[in-house]
């Protein structure tokens, strides 16, 4: 039932990719000039509005400041503003040393709790969303069910997949796997959940819908570089910016992300003015 309906919902949006650039209902034009007065409109680079969405990696915790942290956020967004990107990040929580600093990012969120947390913000229909969940499911599996409750995170997961395109036309998901974890059971899981969410990315691909695999867990990210065994230190963030980049430049390739819907007062984008390029580490590596 649920999976026909995703194929027409995805079926439907290859359709609307076909319509030309310029209706009414799109906005090409949008010009944004961050407080040096350079002008950055770029016709072929689509304004990014980003919903970050997830637990508390998602919010950055291990990252300092303590209780302001800034997680894999800033230096992603760093990284796009940099190629001359407009960004605005969408969210109804902040967090964070950057002006624009809006997510979706949970502590201890189960993915079951995903579509509850995206719809505080989806009327601003963002074009692409970035997803990191199930660390919480595969840390509790044992309290929920087990084994079932683990490999049916594909479920969880195409759940709220589903919400996503169905409630912002033409969306660009990229999903992440889980990073690695310490706890050696809870890594389990996680490997499982992994291995799900990689089958979910082939599967939703197939049937043309806009998402695209972010990979966490091929060893360009190992558990010595979390502060905590599941949280990643200040210094490994900018290595997940660099992998949610790639994902992300794979999407504005194919030209899968579009141009964002024009809202009736989508009020001035925070930014903290020109940046300078943040420096990702190389991904992936040589
Ligand atoms: C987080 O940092 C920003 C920028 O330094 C600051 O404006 C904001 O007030 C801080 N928020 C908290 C809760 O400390
Ligand atoms: C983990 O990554 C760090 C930083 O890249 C590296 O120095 C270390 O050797 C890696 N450890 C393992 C076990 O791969």
């Amino acid at each position: 039932m649920r999976l026909s309906s995703l194929i027409a919902h995805c079926a439907m949006l290859s359709a609307a990719t076909a319509i030309p650039l310029g209706t009414s209902s799109i906005d090409t034009s949008h010009s944004y000039s961050p407080p040096s007065g350079e002008l950055v409109t770029r016709a072929d680079k689509p304004i990014l509005r980003i919903m970050p969405l997830g637990a508390s990696i998602t919010l950055g915790i291990g990252d300092t400041p303590k209780g302001n942290e800034s997680g894999y956020r800033k230096p992603l967004r760093d990284e796009f503003r940099w190629r001359g990107y407009t960004v605005n990040m969408v969210g109804c929580k902040q967090t964070g040393v950057m002006k624009d600093r809006q997510h979706e990012g949970h502590p201890g969120a189960l993915t079951t709790e995903l579509i509850g947390f995206a719809k505080c913000q989806i009327n601003l229909r963002p074009n692409v969303v970035l997803i990191n969940a199930g660390t919480n499911d595969a840390k509790q599996a044992r309290n929920r069910g087990g084994l079932p409750w683990v490999e049916a995170s594909y479920d969880r997961m195409k759940d709220v997949i589903d919400y996503l395109y169905a409630n912002s036309d033409g969306v660009t998901v990229i999903l992440s796997t889980l990073l690695p974890q310490s706890d050696v059971a809870g890594n389990e899981n996680v490997k499982i959940i992994n291995e799900g969410y990689r089958r979910l990315v082939n599967d939703l691909k197939a049937q043309g819908c806009k998402i695209q695999l972010a990979e966490m867990n091929d060893g360009f990210i190992n558990v010595s570089e979390l502060v905590d065994g599941t949280h990643p230190k200040h210094e490994t963030y900018p290595k997940m910016a660099a992998v949610w980049a790639h994902a992300l430049t794979k999407a504005l390739d194919k030209g899968e992300v579009r141009h964002v819907i024009q809202l009736p007062n989508p009020g001035p984008f925070p930014d903290d003015g020109p940046i300078t390029n943040p420096a990702l580490p190389k991904y992936p590596p040589a």
